[in-house]
């Protein structure tokens, strides 16, 4: 009915859920915790590897979000697909087989920044307008980046990981960015980074030594924290970098 506010089911129980990195460490818990919380939800995923089928009703989309061309992939795909109202994107990179992060600017070459950037922030952006054309003002949408507390600008007082804070910070401009847009466009739109803590996944496995008990998390752990700050997601949480309890970072 027109002027009545669209009714906000998109936390308490998503009807359609979209995964994106869901074979990653922490993208393949978040995968298992978020069918098994929400049965009756729809359930897409993409990864650049296949993944067991999860529910019924899951659909999913083997492609390489660093690459551009994903976006129209990804928008033919979604096209055919039940809306989301649901989004987690859980890509992201730290190292790989011939970089390690950075200690000094003596360190730092483009390649390994420009390839930072490209996985941790355009995957998120490519989904985005992969997204953005189908989004309707009426549909709630909740959107949920894994990012990192190490990309918070004012939370560095450690320097070092060039790559990856810079290209983390990236993110999180980003995902304010999108809170903005899409903001204006979608009556009822939640756009979060929660930094998910470190979490025993290939990401964390060289940086595990000198952490103090208690400070690494399993992957279910961190799953079932995520999911938890996104469904008590407020309003007035859009736009924000979160930890994984839901208290806000400074960006
Ligand atoms: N683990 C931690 O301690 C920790 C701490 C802070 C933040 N985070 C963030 O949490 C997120 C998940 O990390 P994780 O620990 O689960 O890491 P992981 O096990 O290494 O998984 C990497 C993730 O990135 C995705 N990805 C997409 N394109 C990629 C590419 N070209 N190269 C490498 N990976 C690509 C993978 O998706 P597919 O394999 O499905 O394609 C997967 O979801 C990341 O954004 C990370 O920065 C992790």
């Amino acid at each position: 009915m027109a002027g009545t506010p669209a009714l906000d089911t998109s936390t308490e129980s998503p009807q359609c859920i979209l995964l994106a990195g869901a074979h990653g460490g922490v993208g393949a818990a978040l995968a298992q915790t978020l069918c098994a919380r929400f049965p009756q939800s729809t359930f897409l995923t993409i990864s650049r590897h296949d993944i067991p089928r999860l529910s019924p009703t899951h659909q999913h989309l083997k492609i390489e979000l660093e690459n551009p061309s994903s976006v129209s992939a990804v928008q033919d795909w979604l096209f055919r697909s039940p809306l989301p109202n649901w989004v987690v994107n859980c890509c992201g990179t730290l190292h790989w087989q011939d970089h390690r992060p950075e200690k000094s600017l003596r360190e730092c070459d483009d390649r390994a920044m420009l390839r930072s950037f490209s996985i941790n922030a355009l995957t998120h952006l490519h989904l985005a307008q992969a997204l953005d054309p189908l989004l309707k003002r009426r549909s709630p949408l909740t959107w949920a980046s894994l990012s990192a507390k190490v990309g918070s600008i004012e939370d560095n007082h450690l320097g070092g990981w060039y790559s990856y804070r810079m290209s983390k910070a990236a993110l999180n401009m980003l995902i304010r960015n999108l809170s903005i847009e899409w903001g204006r466009k979608i009556d009822s739109c939640k756009v979060v980074a929660i930094h998910p803590g470190t979490t025993d996944t290939p990401l964390s496995k060289p940086f595990q030594a000198n952490l103090t008990e208690g400070k690494l998390f399993s992957t279910e752990l961190s799953a079932s924290r995520i999911a938890d700050v996104i469904q008590n997601l407020a309003e007035d949480d859009t736009g924000r970098l979160l930890f994984w309890d839901g208290s806000p970072i400074p960006w």
